[in-house]
């Protein structure tokens, strides 16, 4: 049986906007229904790519929304947790830009959350599917590095251009 699109909200519509391809692409999956964000500026884009949507400035009052499934967080980090929290409580999936939380108690409480709601969780971390770690993931499970018993990643990415023009002054 072909299952029905998920009814999906953006939450943070400025680097939602990253998604918006992904959206177009993958529209037989998933429709979006709604986008929050506290500028009016940045729904009104949303609104000029995806006529039909809802938009709201309220969190709360989006949450409400009997219609969506599942919200995609991706407003600054020291939110994620909290909405991530309100949106299980409110029968939402969540899918959660990183980070995921910033104290053990938070911590504790997502998972409790999660546990209790019985709602799906997920905290995207987009490098984690990237071709070059997906390569190396396959690589450790092809046995290419032996029995693996310890590792350590370091994680490289050069911002310097998208914070200082060549001059060193800010961007
Ligand atoms: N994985 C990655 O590669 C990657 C890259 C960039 C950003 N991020 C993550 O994306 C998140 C957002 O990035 P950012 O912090 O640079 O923000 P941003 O400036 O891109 O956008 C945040 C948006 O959230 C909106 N917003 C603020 N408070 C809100 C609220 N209470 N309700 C609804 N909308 C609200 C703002 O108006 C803004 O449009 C961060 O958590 C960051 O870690 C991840």
């Amino acid at each position: 049986m072909r299952r029905q699109p998920v009814k999906l909200a953006i939450v943070g519509g400025n680097r939602g906007a990253s998604f918006v391809n992904a959206l177009f692409s993958l529209s037989d999956r998933i429709h979006l229904t709604a986008t929050c964000d506290l500028n009016e500026w940045v729904l009104n884009q949303w609104k000029d790519k995806f006529p039909e949507i809802r938009t709201y400035r309220d969190y709360h009052e989006m949450l409400k929304d009997s219609s969506i499934d599942a919200v995609f967080i991706l407003s600054p980090m020291h939110l994620h947790a909290r909405q991530s929290i309100d949106a299980l409580k409110a029968g939402k999936h969540v899918l959660s830009e990183v980070i995921a939380i910033q104290s053990l108690e938070e911590a504790w409480e997502l998972i409790e959350t999660v546990e209790q709601s019985g709602m799906k969780y997920m905290m995207s971390e987009n490098y984690c599917f990237s071709r070059s770690n997906l390569t190396v993931k396959h690589m450790a499970e092809q046995k290419l590095f032996g029995e693996i018993t310890y590792l350590e990643g370091g994680y490289i990415h050069d911002l310097r251009h998208l914070i200082h023009y060549p001059d060193g002054s800010l961007t």
